[in-house]
C-alpha cells in the first residue's frame, strides 16, 4: 500500500527521500509528505496528488542548509479522505511519525488522548501514534523507550518511522505484520518499505521482523526485540531496481496473487470477532437499523467485479436470507430496476472509478439505499453511495484483477453476516462456524500457493489449446466464469464459462480431443456427485481434463483426469476463494508461455472511464 522511505546520514535526507518515494509510485497512491531535519529543527511539507506536488509546495520553502535526516511518505488512503490534512507525517509536539497500516483500537486511543487534552487535525487512525509518543516523550522516557510503550498499547498493524526533535540524530522504527527493510550504507542508513527505495544507495539490506524496534543513526543500527537486542541477517540484493518492484516476481500479477494471503488478512483485521460471533463494520451502522426491512438486494458491477458479486448472491441469500439479483452495470443503468426504498443496491468495483458502476449507482441513488464495496478510498462510486465498504487489496497494478477479486469475496461475506447477525437469520454457532474459517482463510491461502509448481507443469500440456470450457456449479460457477475470463484477459485464448449441469444444452456440442474442460469441483453435497456426472459425461467425448477441486483423494476414487489440482479445505462457504487461486496461476502460466504481456494485455484497460 503506501511507501515508506527514512534517512540518517551526511548527503542531503530530502533529496534521497524524494528519490526513494519515486521508486516506490507503482504502488500507486494518493497523497505524500516528508519531515526533515534542517537547520536545527524540523519540518513538514505534505500536499495530495503525486510527488510533483509535494516538489511544487517543497520549491516554495526556503532551505537553510542540508537537510541530515528524515521521514517521507506516500500514503494510499485507508482511514479519511486523501486530504492535506490526512497525509503523512502527522505531528504532534516533539513528534513527526509516518505509518503503513491499520491502528485498530485507534478511537479508543483518539479518545483517551483527547481526555488529555490533545487536539486531532485528522481522521486517521495514524495521529493517535503521533500524540502517544509525544506525550510519552513529554513524559520524560527515552526515545525508544517511549516507543517501546507506544507500541504496546497500539492495536494492530503497522510500519512506523518517528523522528522527536529534541533527538535529531535517529529515525525510530517499529514493525508489526507490515514489512520494513533497513538500507545500510557507509556513514548513512536508509529505512523502507520495500527494497526498490534504497537499491540506488545501498544493496544491503536487513529485513526487520515482527515485534522489531529500531534506532537508526547514521552510523548504527541498533534492533531489538522485546526489550531485548536482536541481530538480524544482512542480506545483499541483487535484483535490478524493476524486479525488485515486482518483489522479485517476474510479472506483478503473480505477485498479486501471492499477495492473496496477507490482504485477506487486511480486509478482515479488525473486523470480525470470534468471541461474540459478531462482524464489526461501524461504517455500516445506519444499515444496522434499517437491515430488517430490507426486501431484496441489487448488484451491479463489471468484469472480476461482477463475478464476486454472482458469488456473494450465495452469501448474502443463505446467510442473510435476502433475494439478491446481480446485474451487469452497463445494462442495469438503462432499465427502470424497480428499485424503490426498500431495496439495497450494491455496486462492487476495485478501482471505484468504473463509469457504468457509477451510472448504475446514480441510476438508483434517490430510490432505493446504496453501498458500495471498492478498494480506493475516495474514488468516485465511494462519493456517490450512501455507505462504503473497503477492501484493503492494495494498489493493484497488473490490468487483470486478482487480490482485489479475492478480498470483494471477503467483504462480500463481512457483510452478509453483518445483515444476517442485524436480521437474526443466522443462529450464533453457525456465525461463529464460518467466522471461524475466516480466520484460518489467511494461512489456507498460503497453503493453496504451493500447488503454483503443479499448476505450472499442466499449463504446459495445455498451452497450445485454443478453446478451454470452465465448468462449476453453484458457488463454483462463477468461479468457473472467473477462470474463463482470467485466461481469455491475458492469454487471448477463447475461453467460455459454464454452469455445468446447463453444458449439455449446447457447449457439450464443441467438446473433442482438442478441448481442455476445467471443471471446478466443490466437496459439498449434493452439488459433488452431480458435477462428478457432468464430469464423466465430458470424459466420455474425449475432452482433456483439468479438474480443480477441494475433495479428499479418497472422494475422487475413479476420476480420471489429465490434470488433478488439490486445495486445502476450510469450510463449503469459503472454498470458492481457495478454488480460484489454481485458475489465476492457470492463466498466468499459459500466458508466460504464450508470450504474451502478462500485466498490460492488449486492447484491457486497468480503469474503463467510458462507456
Ligand atoms: C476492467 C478491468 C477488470 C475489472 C473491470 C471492473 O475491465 O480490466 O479487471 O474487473 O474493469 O473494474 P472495477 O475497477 O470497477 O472493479
Amino acid at each position: 500500500m503506501c511507501g515508506i522511505v527514512g534517512y540518517a546520514g551526511n548527503r542531503d535526507a530530502l533529496a534521497i527521500i524524494i528519490g526513494g518515494l519515486e521508486s516506490l509510485e507503482y504502488r500507486g497512491y494518493d497523497s505524500a509528505g516528508v519531515s526533515v531535519y534542517e537547520g536545527g529543527k524540523v519540518d513538514t511539507t505534505r500536499a495530495t496528488g503525486k510527488l510533483i506536488e509535494l516538489k511544487k509546495a517543497l520549491e516554495g520553502r526556503k532551505r537553510s542548509g542540508i537537510a541530515s535526516l528524515g521521514i517521507g511518505h506516500t500514503r494510499w488512503a485507508t482511514h479519511g479522505r486523501p486530504t492535506e490534512t490526512n497525509a503523512h507525517p502527522h505531528t504532534a509536539g516533539r513528534v513527526s511519525l509516518i505509518h503503513n497500516g491499520i491502528i485498530e483500537n485507534y478511537l479508543p486511543l483518539r479518545a483517551m488522548l483527547e481526555a488529555k487534552g490533545c487536539t486531532f487535525l485528522s481522521e486517521t487512525d495514524t495521529e493517535v501514534a503521533a500524540h502517544l509518543l509525544n506525550t510519552l516523550l513529554a513524559e520524560g522516557f527515552e526515545p525508544l523507550e517511549a516507543m517501546r510503550k507506544m507500541c504496546a498499547q497500539v492495536k494492530g498493524s503497522y510500519a512506523f518511522l518517528a523522528i522527536d526533535s529534541k533527538h535529531p540524530d535517529r529515525v525510530l522504527v517499529a514493525k508489526n505484520s507490515t514489512p520494513i527493510i533497513i538500507g545500510k550504507g557507509d556513514g548513512e542508513n536508509l529505512i523502507a518499505s520495500d527494497i526498490p527505495a534504497v537499491l540506488q544507495h545501498t544493496r544491503r539490506v536487513i529485513v526487520l521482523e515482527d515485534g522489531d524496534l529500531a534506532q537508526v543513526t547514521a552510523d548504527a543500527v541498533y534492533i531489538e526485540n522485546q526489550g531485548k537486542e536482536v541481530r538480524r541477517k544482512e542480506e545483499t540484493i541483487a535484483w535490478d531496481p524493476i524486479t525488485a518492484q515486482k518483489g522479485g516476481f517476474k510479472h506483478f500479477m503473480l505477485k498479486e496473487i501471492y499477495d492473496q494471503s496477507r490482504v485477506i488478512g487486511d480486509t478482515l483485521r479488525g473486523r470480525i470477532s470470534e468471541h461474540d460471533a459478531s462482524v464489526k463494520l461501524p461504517e455500516l451502522e445506519t444499515l444496522r437499523d434499517k437491515a430488517s426491512s430490507i426486501k431484496r438486494i441489487v448488484m451491479v458491477a463489471c468484469g472480476t467485479a461482477w463475478h464476486a458479486c454472482l458469488e456473494g448472491k450465495f452469501f448474502l441469500e443463505e446467510f442473510a436470507g435476502i433475494p439478491c439479483e446481480v446485474d451487469y452495470a452497463s445494462e442495469f443503468r438503462y432499465r427502470s430496476g424497480l428499485i424503490d426504498k426498500d431495496t439495497l443496491v450494491i455496486a462492487v468495483s476495485q478501482s471505484g472509478e468504473t463509469l457504468d458502476t457509477l451510472g448504475a449507482l446514480e441510476a438508483a441513488s434517490g430510490k432505493g439505499m446504496t453501498l458500495a464495496i471498492c478498494n480506493v478510498v475516495g474514488a468516485s462510486i465511494c462519493r456517490k453511495a450512501e455507505m462504503v465498504v473497503y477492501t484493503h487489496a492494495g494498489p493493484e497494478i497488473s490490468v487483470a484483477s486478482t487480490k482485489a477479486f479475492t478480498t470483494q469475496l471477503v467483504a462480500l461475506q463481512l457483510l452478509a453476516l453483518f445483515l444476517a447477525e442485524a436480521r437474526g437469520t443466522m443462529s450464533v454457532a453457525a456465525r461463529r462456524h464460518v467466522l471461524h474459517a475466516m480466520v484460518e482463510l489467511p494461512a489456507a491461502l498460503s497453503q493453496t500457493l504451493k500447488v503454483d509448481g503443479e499448476v505450472s507443469s499442466v499449463a504446459k500440456r495445455f498451452f497450445q489449446a485454443r478453446d478451454f470450457l470452465f465448468l462449476g456449479r453453484g458457488r463454483c460457477y462463477p468461479i468457473a466464469l472467473e477462470g474463463a475470463l482470467k485466461l481469455k484477459e491475458i492469454s487471448y485464448i477463447h475461453a467460455e464459462g459454464y454452469p455445468a449441469g446447463e453444458m449439455k444444452h449446447g457447449p457439450i456440442a464443441l467438446i473433442d480431443e482438442s478441448m481442455p474442460v476445467v471443471m471446478v469441483l466443490q466437496r459439498e453435497k449434493p452439488l459433488f456427485e452431480k458435477t462428478l456426472s457432468n464430469l464423466k459425461e465430458v470424459e466420455a467425448r474425449g475432452a482433456r481434463v483439468l479438474v480443480v477441486t477441494d475433495a479428499t483423494e479418497e472422494d475422487l476414487r475413479g476420476v480420471h483426469a489429465e490434470g488433478l489440482i488439490r486445495v486445502p479445505f476450510v469450510a463449503h462457504e469459503l472454498s470458492p476463494i481457495l478454488l480460484n487461486v489454481p485458475l489465476q496461476m492457470l492463466a498466468y502460466h499459459v500466458a508466460v508461455l504464450n508470450g504474451t504481456d502478462v500485466d498490460l494485455p492488449r486492447n484491457l484497460a486497468k480503469s474503463v472511464t467510458v462507456e
